[in-house]
């Protein structure tokens, strides 16, 4: 443990508790046991595009080789290289012995900068928490540092995201070439400067991947055709469920630096949530029991991801047009929700569970939530035609750029 608790850090002159502040979720990883049929699920019908595959087909010990699914892939739902991997659960079990009970791939936070991502680490260090890897990862170009939670679940800080444009391609392959096994040494050149140096070299810019969308633009979303009724704006929050709720939660809110917004007990069960930034929460932590309770399709220690769309209408329609598409949509009681009005929950071809929503409550500088009796009462038998504004309807980080 750190010497003194008190001690606080210089981040851009101001004075925090840890070396670096976490600002919203990055991006997530399932693992899936169905590759084909679960990237179907998360592009065609979802409306993630992919930025790049990647095969760890190399990394398979030789009696696997070529009899395992490898490859997974890096999907994106704004400008970020990626928001959303999908990797073969398999290759992962047989490379890094993947125990069955872990669904989740990675959770990735953003922070503020390459000092911060490095500092994190060697502060991690110091507080005897296992820094898995550190360095530069390709594709994705970015600075990161990885450690586990208490039972496992796998986090990133990173910094840096490589940006995917109007012309729709990630980086080619040769511009892979500023991979980074082992944390940083600062300064690094900016990536403005690596573009130059690719271009001085004779490298084709514009080569990278570029997705194609498979679906027919059917539909009319607030005047963009679009392949599927709804447009993903935001990723998170993460549900998970833990053996030791108070353990878990304490790894979120002391290593971490989130704080706690909301604790609730739903027939007997301690549920916590947590944030980052202003959304209620961003990570929730459930204790494992719930999820006999709560029939959840899939016995993994994870609950949900989740996905907002852009209004209410387009949360609607994405549950007809997932039902459409042969998705089971199931629901939960929504006391287990604070802060989200409507949700709903698709099942992926593996059983893993994906939230979607279009609400998130906002929290402000007093840090406290909308009392109970002043949030809307949910009923999943009988979603109305149209709601009533909140005083935070369409509050919190805005999506950039154009539906499609
Ligand atoms: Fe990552």
């Amino acid at each position: 443990m750190e010497a003194s608790s008190t001690r606080k850090f210089d981040v851009g002159g101001v004075m925090l508790d840890r070396p670096f502040r976490i600002s919203r979720l990055g991006h997530f990883g399932y693992y899936s046991n169905h590759m084909r049929e679960s990237l179907r699920f998360y592009t065609d019908l979802l409306g993630f595009q992919i930025s790049d595959p990647l095969d760890f087909g190399h990394r398979l010990p030789p009696e696997h080789k070529g009899k395992v699914d490898s490859v997974g892939y890096f999907t994106r739902f704004n400008g970020d290289h990626h928001a959303f991997v999908l990797f073969p659960r398999r290759a992962f079990e047989v490379m890094a012995n993947l125990p069955p009970e872990h669904a989740i791939n990675q959770m990735t936070w953003q922070v503020g900068s390459l000092k911060q991502v490095v500092d994190a680490g060697s502060w991690m260090q110091q507080r005897e928490i296992v820094i898995d890897r550190s360095g530069r990862d390709m594709p994705g170009s970015n600075w990161h540092t990885y450690m586990r939670d208490p039972e496992g679940s796998r986090n990133e800080l990173y910094y840096g995201m490589e940006q995917i444009g109007w012309i729709g391609r990630s980086k080619p392959k040769p511009m892979h070439n500023r991979r980074f096994t082992e944390a940083a040494t600062l300064p690094q050149i900016p990536e403005f400067k690596e573009v130059d140096d690719a271009v001085a070299a004779g490298v084709d810019v514009l080569s990278g991947v570029r997705h194609e969308e498979k679906m027919p633009l059917d539909y009319q979303v607030s005047g963009t055709s679009l392949g599927r009724p709804f447009k993903i704006t935001n990723i998170g929050p993460i549900r998970l469920m833990a053996e030791n709720v108070d353990k878990v939660a304490a790894f979120y809110r002391d290593t971490l630096g989130f704080d706690v917004t909301e604790e609730v007990t739903w027939k007997g069960h301690r549920c916590l949530f947590l944030r980052c930034n202003t959304d209620h929460h961003c990570v929730s932590i459930y204790p494992l029991s719930i999820r006999n309770d709560l029939e959840l399709p899939h016995k993994t220690t994870c609950f949900s991801f989740g996905i907002k769309v852009y209004d209410y209408q387009q949360l609607k329609d994405s549950v007809a047009f997932l039902k459409k598409h042969g998705v089971r949509i199931l629901h939960y009681p929504p006391e287990l929700f604070p802060g989200m009005d409507y949700t709903a929950f698709a099942a992926d071809p593996d059983g893993n569970l994906i939230q979607i929503y279009y609400y998130m409550e906002q929290i402000g500088w007093d840090g406290k939530p909308k009392p109970e009796n002043l949030r809307r009462k949910i009923d999943n038998n009988a979603w109305p035609e149209t709601v009533q504004a909140l005083s935070d309807s369409f509050n919190g980080e805005p999506y950039l750029g154009p539906w499609g």
